[in-house]
């Protein structure tokens, strides 16, 4: 079987690569219930389909690819992730995030491939008081979760489409190593605690698009790692997990970040990983524990990959 991975330079796309290839990413878990189930099945043929191999808003080239390639399946990571860039230029917004993705469910309905398509939990606007689950309604607030609501409109109605939330990884960059550079230096050390959401982690999640992918699962799924938490919080869990004092981290509000960021974020993201936990799918670990994981295995190169 053979997989096309798009926007595989990216930190998830690079784990999924992995995962798919039967090799576990760097900190994840070997044999994990949720995670590990890949290492029993055939590695996949995989297609690595970085950004400068192909940019998903060309529609030739994607056609191009695809008929190239022919994949049995299609993992759709690459967007445009820049959330408060893209407020400043909606156009590319959804020329990469609601046009590729059409143009990637053209070329996969030509060709027969499934589609598993990675979205956001910035799709909703986090008013609600308790966790989303895939049947809530959508109401982004930003352009980056209208574009990416765009992109999951493009999708036929078998295709899997996985929200994720807050992710991070060993590769590239992401609020992990964002801390930990904090933490080396004498700078203050503010983070938001009026924004709920759950931390989420490549090498897990990649392990579990891997299940996604290779059962063709139809539909909306939320896949997080398992447990909600605040900015604050997190930014305190990963300044312990790497030895340092959690008490140097101080709690502000959004309102209160100088400068204001320019694109609106839902104050309550939380996704309730109701679709998975319904099939029998086990959660993904805690996120504290992911953490743990992660925060070692930077701690083993030394330093903070990019
Ligand atoms: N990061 C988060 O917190 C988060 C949360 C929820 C959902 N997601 C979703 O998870 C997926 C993976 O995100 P990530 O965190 O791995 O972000 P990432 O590191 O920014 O990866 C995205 C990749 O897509 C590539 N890309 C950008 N424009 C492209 C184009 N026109 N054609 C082809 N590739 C393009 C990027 O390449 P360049 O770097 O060269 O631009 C990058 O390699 C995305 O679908 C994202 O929307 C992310």
């Amino acid at each position: 079987m053979r997989a096309l991975v798009t926007g595989a330079g990216g930190q998830l796309g690079r784990d999924v690569v992995d995962a798919l290839s039967g090799v576990v990413p760097v900190g994840g878990l070997r044999g994990s219930p949720a995670t590990g189930r890949l290492g029993e099945r055939t590695a996949w043929d995989v297609v690595a389909a970085t950004h400068d191999r192909l940019d998903v808003s060309q529609r030739h080239d994607v056609l191009a690819a695809v008929e190239g390639v022919r994949p049995d399946v299609i993992v759709h990571a690459a967007a445009w992730t820049a959330v408060d860039a893209c407020e400043g230029d909606p156009e590319r917004a959804f020329a990469v995030n609601a046009v590729g993705t059409r143009n990637i469910a053209e070329a996969a309905r030509r060709w027969e491939a499934h589609v598993v398509y990675v979205s956001t939990d910035y799709v909703f606007d986090g008013l609600a008081a308790s966790p989303y689950v895939e049947w809530d309604r959508p109401n982004p607030l930003s352009v980056y979760g209208r574009s990416k609501l765009g992109g999951e409109h493009e999708v036929d109605p078998g295709a899997s489409v996985v929200r994720t939330s807050w992710v991070c990884g060993f590769h590239g960059a992401n609020m992990v190593k964002t801390v930990l550079r904090l933490a080396g230096g004498d700078g203050p050390l503010r983070f938001v605690d009026d924004q709920r959401g759950c931390p989420t982690f490549t090498a897990d999640l990649a392990g579990a698009l891997a299940i996604v992918t290779a059962e063709r699962l139809p539909g909306v799924f939320h896949l997080t790692n398992d447990g909600p938490t605040t900015w604050f919080d997190f930014a305190r869990g990963v300044l312990a997990s790497a030895g340092h004092d959690p008490g140097r981290v101080t709690p502000i509000a959004t309102a209160d970040l100088d400068p204001p960021r320019p694109a609106p974020r839902p104050p309550n993201s939380v996704l309730d990983n109701a679709a998975w936990r319904t099939l029998g799918l086990p959660a993904l670990p805690p996120w504290e524990e992911a953490l743990e994981r992660l925060v070692a295995a930077l701690a083993v190169e030394g330093g903070h990959p990019g």
